[in-house]
């Protein structure tokens, strides 16, 4: 690890939660309205199904019930937050802010809040954020949402785009963890030359230079692959050598999940095996800012994320955007213990 000042608290993820919404979506399901077929999307991305939000709900609605899941672990988890991040790429709208609904309406009311926009980068930028956050003494902890409703903004008869993208939202407080666990470093970059190969227009109707967007997510899937390979790979490796810590220490990579492929060209490029990755993308596809929290939270609940162990997480996105962490898992919150969920189904049925 980085030399912390020994006054700088330590900090990590105190609390985690998950929802996906009902409605499943097999790969035959884009059969009907357009050229493609389901052994292409499977073999191509690795994605067999993907989780479509009701008509009726939105990003912030995700949102709300990650963190009441969280909630359901442990009823006190927000105490001391006092600052709210949204990451997503998928707002309810521009203006107020997901992050500022979702505090509404999980009791967080007067806390700052505010939407951070990195795509698929998002949840572990938004870590990084919180940390400065509370090391300035801006805040105490911080609640980080990494939220979506990408079939909302995914134009469904795009063969490009819609077989990747699903709906769902992860959340995470972030708070003091004992000493030796918690965040250890974060890389961060991104680079407005790549804005071409994965875009959504807003307000402007072409991006500087004249390239011109349209109205739901746009993307050259070639060049964001060769990207998407070149960031995971750089940003890990800059990350594990900025904490003093070599691909043999890491227990769990974590990352970003948008094609199978992708990530087993990172895990060759760390000299690493597969089985040291957790993929859920072939139930979820591409969710974007939920995919590391969603993994996560799956990882602790199949037992495979063990207090002590050594993460790496690596994400990439619209921006183009990269983000690299390296965390020691604290599983000492009662959200954050494998049986809480078993737990919780005993005491409902006793
Ligand atoms: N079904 C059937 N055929 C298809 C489909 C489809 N859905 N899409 C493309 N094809 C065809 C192409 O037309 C092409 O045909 P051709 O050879 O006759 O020209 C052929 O399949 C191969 O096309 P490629 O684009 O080379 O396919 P590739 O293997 O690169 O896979 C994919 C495409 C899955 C999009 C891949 O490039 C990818 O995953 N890229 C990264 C995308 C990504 O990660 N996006 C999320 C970014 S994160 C964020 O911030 C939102």
């Amino acid at each position: 690890m980085s030399d912390p000042s020994p006054t700088r608290p330590t900090l990590g993820i105190t609390a985690l939660g998950m929802y996906v919404p009902e409605r499943v979506v097999p790969n035959s399901d884009f059969e009907a309205r357009m050229d493609t077929n389901a052994d292409w999307i499977e073999s191509r991305t690795g994605i067999r199904e993907r989780r479509f939000a009701a008509p009726e709900q939105y990003t912030s609605d995700v949102g709300v019930l990650a963190v009441r899941d969280l909630l359901r672990r442990d009823p006190q988890a927000l105490q001391g937050v006092d600052a709210v991040i949204c990451a997503t790429v998928s707002p309810d709208a521009l203006m107020p802010s997901t992050a500022a609904l979702i505090a509404m309406q999980v009791g967080l009311t007067g806390a700052a809040a505010f939407d951070l926009s990195t795509a698929c980068s998002g949840f572990v930028y938004a870590l990084s954020v919180a940390q400065g956050l509370i090391l300035a003494g801006s805040a105490r902890r911080v609640l980080v949402v990494g939220a979506e409703a990408l079939s909302k903004i995914v134009d469904q008869n795009d063969r490009n785009t819609a077989i990747l993208f699903g709906d769902g939202a992860g959340a995470a407080v972030v708070g003091p963890v004992p000493a030796g666990y918690g965040f250890q470093d974060f890389i961060m970059g991104a680079d407005g030359n790549g804005g071409s190969s994965l875009y959504l227009r807003c307000v402007a109707p072409t991006l500087p230079g004249g390239f011109q967007m349209g109205d739901s997510v746009g993307m050259n899937g070639r060049e964001v692959f060769k990207f998407a390979v070149r960031a995971l790979g750089d940003s890990g490796t800059q990350v594990l050598a900025k904490s003093g810590l070599t691909t043999a220490d890491v227990d769990w990579v974590i990352p970003h999940q948008a094609n199978v492929r992708i990530i087993e060209a990172a895990m060759d490029r760390f000299g690493l095996p597969m089985s040291k990755t957790i993929v859920n993308l072939d139930r979820y596809g591409n969710t974007s800012s939920a995919t590391v929290p969603l993994v996560l939270r799956e990882g602790v609940d199949a037992g495979q994320i063990t207090d002590g162990q050594q993460l790496l997480l690596i994400a990439f996105g619209g921006g183009l955007s990269w983000v690299a962490g390296t965390m020691k898992w604290w599983g000492g919150a009662p959200s954050l213990t494998a049986d809480s969920k078993a737990q919780q189904q005993a005491e409902v049925n006793a």
